[in-house]
């Protein structure tokens, strides 16, 4: 993969005909050391928001070693990583997948939210003894932008009998949740936590893990998020209330935020009417979070030499395949003077980008190019780096 010090430098040797998607794996680093630094526990990476091998490497590097894995694909993916310890995070798996998760690869870390599933787990390793299995609950995700609530989790009726089950079967018992993707306010956890609590009350049951999941927010155009260190502040607390021994861990879960700056998508616009702008990527692309989770990257026009820019104006952006939901309303704000062969760099795709592109219409190829520039928007600038070592919690 070529480097260049920006989409800038690239479109000066060439004029790419496919999306290119700019890796910016310094990006995931600074932002894996950050969770490492701040948070008060172990951070696992949610590997389904970026599987690029050079973005991988780099939380790696960053010293992420642990890894939550959906699918067989994932499992493949993540043990390449030197050190790599995987759990399987999805509370409803296929029997195939657990079995081939615990006997051929070695994994022993599974979620469940319902007794059927404690019932799949034990069967398919054979009663395995060194399972660690967390609990998942139910949580509001009222703050979130993207919701993930009714889909998953033991309601707090059920739970406490689930735990109790739960236990019998573990090595290692946990409890996690997860309050929606891009979690617009810290306070979901504590609400969450605070549930957790009333779970260990209500079933008696000690638990070695909590796991907070993920959820934690980047920065978008229309989306300013409170600082993250306020996010492990309520979570340090929330932690701290629990009626816990002092052994248990504390884990959490980030996708999003490991890995959202790490890489935007270089664009050409292919025509203009208007206000709409026709684009060589879109919602079955790497832009669906941009249709349809109503998310605005941010965006600038690129033009090999700086210049030839006019005052912003608002435009929608059309991605290139026949269906009419391929529409991303923005506003992006871009120069006035913005036409047909002119290059946009949208940031912050790096989550829930590349992932979830489809060949739809015959699209959904990209060229890569490694990127040195800053990303378009941080959440990690230098004076938020961790200045607060008191948030520091063994794991
Ligand atoms: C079990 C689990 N953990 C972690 C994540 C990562 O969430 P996020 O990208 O919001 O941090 C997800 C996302 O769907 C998930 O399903």
């Amino acid at each position: 993969m070529d480097r260049f010090a920006s989409a800038a430098a690239l479109l000066r040797d060439h004029h790419p005909q496919r999306p290119v998607l700019g890796l910016r794996p310094h990006a995931a680093g600074r932002a894996a050391r950050w969770f490492r630094h701040t948070f008060p526990g172990t951070v696992v990476y949610a590997l389904k928001a970026n599987d690029a091998p050079a973005i991988v490497e780099a939380l790696a590097a960053a010293g992420i070693r642990q890894f939550d894995v959906s699918s067989v694909d994932e499992i493949e993916c993540a043990r390449r990583i030197p050190g790599a310890r995987l759990s399987l995070m999805t509370p409803v798996n296929g029997r195939e997948t657990i079995r081939r998760a615990y006997f051929e690869f070695g994994v022993t870390t599974f979620a469940l939210d319902s007794a059927a599933e404690l019932e799949k787990i034990w069967q398919e390793t054979n009663g395995a003894k060194d399972l660690t299995l967390f609990v998942r609950l139910a949580c509001a995700n009222a703050d979130s932008l993207i919701p993930l609530e009714h889909k998953y989790g033991a309601a707090e009726r059920e739970a406490p009998d689930l735990l109790v089950k739960a236990r019998r079967a573990a090595a290692r018992l946990g409890v996690t949740f997860h309050v929606g993707s891009q979690a617009m306010s810290p306070a979901g956890y504590a609400t969450a936590l605070d549930g957790i609590g009333r779970l260990i009350r209500a079933s008696g049951v000690m638990v070695d893990a909590v796991n907070v999941g993920g959820g934690f927010p980047s920065r978008y155009v229309d989306a300013e998020p409170p600082n993250l260190a306020g996010y492990m502040r309520e979570i340090r607390a929330g932690f701290e209330r629990l009626a816990v021994g002092e052994g248990c861990a504390l884990v959490c879960e980030p996708g999003r935020a490991l890995v959202a700056e790490a890489e935007s998508v270089l664009v050409r616009v292919e025509a203009r009417r208007g206000r709409h702008l026709y684009i060589n990527d879109g919602a079955f692309g790497t832009l669906f979070d941009a249709a349809h989770s109503g998310i605005v990257f941010p965006a600038r026009l690129v033009r090999p030499t700086a210049g030839t820019q006019a005052p912003p104006e608002p435009f929608a952006l059309y991605g290139p395949t026949c269906d009419s939901i391929d529409a991303m309303p923005g506003p992006f704000h871009l120069p006035g003077c913005i036409g047909e062969g002119d290059y946009i760099e949208i940031g912050q795709i790096g989550a829930y980008g590349r992932v979830m592109a489809t060949r739809f219409n015959g699209f959904g190829r990209y060229d890569e190019a490694l990127f040195a520039d800053a990303p378009m928007l941080t959440a990690y600038a230098e004076d938020a780096e961790p200045a607060d070592a008191s948030a520091q919690l063994s794991g």
